[in-house]
């Protein structure tokens, strides 16, 4: 049972913890902070958080788990805001999207990742943001990811683990930097794709035409393109090393891909067409 859980920045993925873990009867008291009051008001109305503090230092006192679920380019102003108010028994965990850049925030502000640290990643969301979002379902039989570092507190990963347990979702262990490849290529580079889609037909003369006969396919592709620009810009940037190898790939294929049309070779297109279907089919379906 969680004592207090303080929660950095109550939006759908912080919202969406506070709102779990107390359907499963798994935690005592959960404060709330942020920047903007009119949010912390809202999560105290639906129930979600039980008092707030904009200052980080005041709400993390007294917590035995603090969860920082702020966008990634503001992950290192909050690890130091709460030096020197965090208690001695309390576990620190994350969910930002990249882990490296998290782990290396967290290295400049404590001077050393400290041992109660646990670094995190919820694979589940949607594209909206804010605790009117949040949902106590978003991470039944969804995987949660965390990379402890050779100096983690065994004993706070357990408790991390546990914690995204009693929220209905399934728990693995990969290293920092295998996270960053394996994201940059599931998830980070298909929100460039479309986020890069949408602005390039949105910039054409015609695209009130274009817009209005998007159908399905359209729709499915780009949803992703309405998440929080602000998040992504931080994401990508976070993650550029490793997206951007990613990128570089796919530009390659896109390159064949126009090489194939400009020479009408359909056996080529068809090639491509059929082993993406194929992997498509098998993978992500099932998964
Ligand atoms: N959305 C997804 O699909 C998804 C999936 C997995 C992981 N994540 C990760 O989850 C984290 C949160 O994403 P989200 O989708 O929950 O975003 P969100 O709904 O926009 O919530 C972010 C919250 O952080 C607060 N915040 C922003 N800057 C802050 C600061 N400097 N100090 C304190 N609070 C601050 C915001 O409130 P104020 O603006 O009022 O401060 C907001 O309530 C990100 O690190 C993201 O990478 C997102």
């Amino acid at each position: 049972m969680i004592r207090q859980l303080t929660i950095i920045g109550v939006g759908l993925i912080g919202g969406s913890l506070a709102r779990a873990l107390r359907a499963a009867g798994a935690v005592q008291e959960v404060v709330g902070c942020g920047r903007g009051l009119a949010n912390l008001e809202r999560a105290l109305e639906l129930g979600v958080i039980d008092r707030f503090s904009q200052d980080v230092g005041q709400a993390v006192v007294g917590a035995d788990m603090v969860l920082v679920a702020v966008p990634p380019g503001a992950m290192e102003g909050v690890f130091r805001s709460m030096r020197g108010h965090l208690a001695q028994d309390a576990v620190i965990t994350d969910v930002g999207s990249t882990k490296g850049s998290v782990v290396e925030d967290a290295r400049r502000a404590f001077g050393a990742v400290p041992a109660r640290f646990v670094p995190g990643h919820p694979i589940a969301g949607t594209e909206s943001s804010g605790v009117e979002a949040s949902f106590a379902e978003l991470y039944r039989e969804r995987r949660v990811i965390l990379t402890p570092l050779p100096e983690t507190d065994p004993q706070a990963l357990a408790r991390v683990s546990e914690m995204w347990r009693q929220c209905g979702a399934t728990v693995t262990e990969m290293e920092v930097a295998h996270h960053d490849e394996v994201l940059a290529a599931t998830s980070h580079l298909p929100h460039m794709l479309a986020f890069s889609l949408v602005d390039a037909l949105a910039r054409m003369k015609e695209n009130d035409e274009i817009f209005r006969y998007a159908a399905g396919g359209f729709r499915d592709f780009t949803r992703i393109a309405s998440s929080n620009p602000v998040m992504w810009r931080d994401i990508c940037i976070a993650n550029r090393q490793a997206l951007g190898e990613m990128l570089k790939r796919f530009a390659d294929e896109l390159h064949d891909l126009a090489d194939a049309l400009n020479r009408g070779d359909g056996e080529q297109l068809l090639a491509i067409f059929e082993r993406a279907k194929a992997a498509r089919d098998r993978y992500v379906d099932r998964a």
